[in-house]
């Protein structure tokens, strides 16, 4: 990984200010397919955004807004089952980054976790896009 400096620490701070409302940046990311290349990249292995499409992991279309563990086509663990949570933004960025505080006990291990901020939340931009597709 690339040694980030303090210039660059201040622009990605930045940056998630701005992206932080559902902003032009924000859409900007969307168009420029960065968080689609990351999602590719972090989490197509095992997930799919269209409907009806579960593998290893449950498809992730319309994921923001959705209930937990909610499709009734996937098998999922009975702590995703009974998580009992609706995903928003802010509580897909913590899955995302780490999987066992938001949902401890839920089998998406081997996964450990987004470790990038600035990622997570572009992963979450591109997922909160698909919301109106
Ligand atoms: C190694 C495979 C794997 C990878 C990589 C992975 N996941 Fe998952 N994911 C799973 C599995 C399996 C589940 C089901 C967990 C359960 O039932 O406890 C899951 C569940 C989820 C859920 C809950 C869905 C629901 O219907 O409630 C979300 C959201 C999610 N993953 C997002 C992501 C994102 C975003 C990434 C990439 C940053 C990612 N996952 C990477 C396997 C994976």
């Amino acid at each position: 990984m690339k040694a980030v400096g303090w210039t660059d620490l201040m622009k990605l701070s930045a940056t998630l200010y701005i992206v932080s409302s559902f902003s032009p940046v924000a859409q900007d990311i969307v168009s420029t397919g960065a968080g689609q290349q990351l999602f590719n990249n972090a989490c197509r292995t095992c997930h799919s955004i269209r409907d009806g499409d579960n593998r290893l992991g449950p498809n992730l279309h319309r994921i923001v807004g959705r209930k937990a563990g909610s499709l009734p086509d996937y098998n999922y663990s009975s702590a995703m089952r009974d998580a009992d949570l609706v995903w928003d933004e802010a509580k897909l960025a913590r899955f995302i980054s780490n999987p066992d505080e938001v949902v401890p006990g839920n089998k998406m291990a081997p996964y450990g976790g987004v470790a990038s901020a600035a990622d997570t939340r572009k992963i979450v931009v591109f997922l909160s896009s698909l919301r109106t597709q």
